[in-house]
């Protein structure tokens, strides 16, 4: 049976959010983490019970994938899945990722996640399925729930989220969690972007287009000290070396050497920057960074599983 699936609320990219609903999420983000961290768990865990999230992986995760289970759990859900849905699910045999979803969504499971290395991948789920889908990440497309909880530890960090200049700096290019928190912090006035990345992984034009069209400030920088010297916000990221489909990139040992934050870029930062992650991160940030309390990339992963909570509240059964 396949459902119509225009009403469900699938979460496929960044630009579909209004600040209005950023605003609501957040709040109840705020207290569904109260009641889970004052009241106990035991005081969530009836908001979803009996509700079943599958959830689909095609690309390797660890935080997106726990925590977007582990918030499932704790609010009373079933799980059922794969984390490697490339060898575990009838993909190795060929079969298409349409006739998958088409088929999964005919068990009747209230939520999807998944994500899948090719771009577009959560759209074309979208279309067939009857569940609502969630874009874990396609590719070198997007991450909108990782730009959701960027946004919610800049709230939780600075007070506000209008009215900043922000750094996104590293593998521009590839990366898809810069490309997702640019398209929402758009959405807040006042923004001022500084894209920082290495010649060969500067910011792709769709991203520029969106911005001039939308006559939001922005410019280019392949060098490190000017951009972190202004910066509110700092967004850091790795280079996606797994993404080689142009061939193999190599940076210079000048470039790696800049681009990776220790003591001395630090240094630079004014006092109440906040510097975010999305994380996995590998060389791009020296664990000296770690105990500085502008380092805020451990907090942004925490507050995902609650923001994760939220999301999925909204989805399944609102409050608002
Ligand atoms: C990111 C991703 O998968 O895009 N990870 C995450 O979900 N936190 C970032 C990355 O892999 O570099």
């Amino acid at each position: 049976m396949i459902a119509k699936t225009q009403s469900l609320k699938h979460i496929l990219r960044s630009q579909q959010f209004t600040v209005s609903f950023l605003e609501s999420l957040f709040t109840r983000t705020d207290q569904l983490r109260t009641l889970f961290e004052n009241g106990g768990r035991g005081t969530v865990k009836q908001l979803l019970s009996g509700r079943l999230m599958y959830y689909l992986f095609w690309e390797s995760s660890t935080r997106t994938r726990f925590s977007f289970t582990t918030a499932a759990r704790h609010m009373g859900m079933e799980v059922e899945g794969t984390e490697n849905a490339g060898e575990f699910s009838s993909a190795v045999k060929g079969e298409t990722l349409e006739d998958t979803i088409r088929v999964l969504s005919s068990y009747a499971p209230d939520v999807i996640v998944m994500r899948h290395k090719e771009m577009g991948a959560a759209d074309r789920a979208s279309k067939i399925s009857s569940a609502p889908i969630i874009n874990a990440g396609d590719g070198r497309g997007q991450h909108p729930t990782q730009a959701l909880l960027d946004l919610y530890t800049i709230k939780r960090e600075l007070g506000i989220i209008g009215h900043k200049k922000v750094v996104i700096g590293g593998d521009l290019r590839r990366g898809r969690t810069g490309r997702s928190v640019v398209y929402l912090l758009a959405k807040y006035p006042g923004i001022r972007f500084y894209f920082l990345s290495p010649e060969s992984l500067r910011m792709e034009d769709d991203i520029k287009e969106y911005l001039r069209e939308k006559h939001i400030p922005y410019e280019e920088h392949t060098t490190v000290k000017q951009s972190l010297q202004i910066a509110d916000v700092v967004y850091w990221t790795r280079v996606q070396q797994e993404r080689e489909e142009e061939g193999l990139l190599e940076l210079t040992e000048r470039e790696v050497m800049e681009f990776t934050l220790d003591k001395e870029q630090l240094s630079w930062l004014p006092k109440q920057t906040v510097l975010l992650h999305p994380l996995p991160r590998v060389r791009e940030v020296s664990i000296q960074v770690d105990a500085d309390p502008r380092a805020c990339y451990f907090r942004q992963a925490e507050n995902g599983m609650f923001v994760r909570m939220a999301l999925l509240e909204w989805i399944l059964a609102p409050v608002f």
